[in-house]
């Protein structure tokens, strides 16, 4: 660490306040973790993360090292450095800045001169300086840029990824004023490799919505491509490795039964939403692209149907397992994952299903089981929805009847792909 340790407190134990406090700590700082989630600080306490880049051993190297969960907000006294991680969805399809304004409020009680607080939850341009700023300023009589310092730095984490953490993914940096930007420099400096100084917050708060928007939009158009291949009879997977042997101008993004996570179904919206009520225009990319992705679990259990049909099978009491449940790879996430939507949908329609995800807790309301040759060959169809390292996808080849395989991780004369 190039820096003097100081008192960090991170609001919200998450997905991304987690494996900030943990890594704070590892650098030395004296960290507190704040979440009003009673059964998450008790599993911190007792060293059980449930957050998969922080294992149980960094946990508890952290616990040994200071690092404390807690509901209390008295947690915060004497902070330095406040970072605010909480979530920010949408509410009847509008940004819900209520967490947000929650954790500034628990903030103010503690503020005092000279300290930096910084917000990394994704937002729309303009919210920290236009939201925060003001909110902290009227519960604190204490002026931002002057008295207190305030910036916003995103979050780029990518649960599960094994090659990018958050020590070694550059870092978007930004303060209201130079002194601001030069203190939350020194923070993330001291604990990141690579920061990234921007002017303003609001082109900060830009660039992370750019970065999911245009991931967003990608997987749709490559989604809308992989429906019309299907009919066109192309294999779209083909296709797409053949565009990638291209050096140069671009990109690959794969199909699949839909986006999920709190990011790509939320985070375009926010800023179609910003679009529409500052400028009264339409963000027609984004309308677009929810409207691709949000189709896609339909489109599954449509081909599903179609090819239970092909076989004489029909949908109501066929046997179908759904492996993978998570929204991506290897991780725990479920929050709005296509492969739940894909299991209400063909609940609905009277498939009598299994699922197959170790990364699940056995809290959803279908059968979870482990993969075995017998469980598969009693399948009238596998469905192959995410696609977690652990699974046996050879074992799935040689004894399914049928696999619809999203994910292109199956080969063999039964096996459909989207
Ligand atoms: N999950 C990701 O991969 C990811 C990646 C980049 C950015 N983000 C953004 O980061 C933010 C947080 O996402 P997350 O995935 O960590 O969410 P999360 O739901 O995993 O964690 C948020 C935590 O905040 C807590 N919380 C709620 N209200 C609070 C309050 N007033 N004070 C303190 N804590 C409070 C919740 O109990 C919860 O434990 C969101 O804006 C999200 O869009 C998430």
């Amino acid at each position: 660490m190039n820096q003097r340790p100081v008192k960090v407190a991170v609001l919200g134990q998450g997905y991304v306040g987690l494996p900030l406090a943990i890594l704070a700590t590892e650098a030395g700082h004296q960290v507190v973790g704040y979440d009003p989630d009673e059964v998450r600080v008790a599993s911190l306490t007792e060293g059980r993360s449930y957050v998969e880049d922080v294992s149980d051993v960094r946990l508890a190297a952290a616990l040994l090292k200071g690092y404390k969960a807690s509901t209390q907000p008295t947690v915060l006294s004497n902070f330095d450095v406040a970072v605010i991680t909480v979530p920010t969805p949408l509410t009847e399809g509008v940004p819900d800045l209520s967490f947000v304004l929650a954790a500034t409020d628990t903030v103010a009680d503690f503020l005092r001169p000279g300290r930096l607080v910084v917000l990394e939850s994704t937002t729309y341009p303009g919210t920290t300086e236009e939201l925060l700023g003001p909110s902290l300023e009227s519960r604190t009589g204490l002026v931002a840029g002057i008295d207190f310092h305030l910036a916003y730095s995103p979050e780029r984490i990518d649960p599960g990824n094994p090659q990018f953490n958050l020590a070694n993914t550059p870092k978007l940096v930004a303060g209201i004023t130079t002194q601001s930007l030069s203190m939350a420099l020194d923070f993330y400096s001291s604990i990141i490799e690579k920061v990234v100084p921007v002017s303003r917050p609001r082109e900060a708060e830009l660039a992370k919505l750019i970065e999911n928007t245009f991931r967003h939009v990608n997987i749709a158009l490559v989604n809308e491509i992989a429906m019309f291949a299907h009919d066109l009879g192309v294999d779209i997977w083909e296709a797409l490795d053949s565009a990638s042997t291209k050096p140069f101008g671009f990109m690959r993004f794969n199909p699949g039964p839909g986006v999920g996570g709190h990011c790509l179904p939320i985070d375009p919206s926010y800023l179609s939403w910003h679009v529409q009520k500052s400028l009264g225009q339409k963000f027609r990319f984004v309308e677009l692209a929810n409207d691709i992705n949000d189709h896609m679990p339909a489109y599954v259990v449509q081909r599903l149907m179609e090819g239970l049909n092909e076989r004489q099978v029909p949908l109501r009491g066929s046997k179908v397992m759904l492996v993978g449940l998570t929204y991506k790879p290897n991780t725990s996430d479920l929050r709005e994952s296509p492969g739940l939507q894909i299991a209400n949908r063909l609940d609905a329609l009277g498939a009598d299903l299994l699922y197959v995800d170790s990364h699940v807790p056995l809290t959803t309301q279908i059968e979870c089981v482990s993969l075995s040759a017998e469980t598969i060959a009693d399948m009238d169809a596998v469905v192959i929805l995410t696609d977690h390292d652990d699974v046996d996808y050879r074992l799935i080849e040689q004894c399914a009847r049928y696999v619809l395989d999203t994910r292109r991780r199956c080969y063999g004369p039964q096996v459909e792909r989207l």
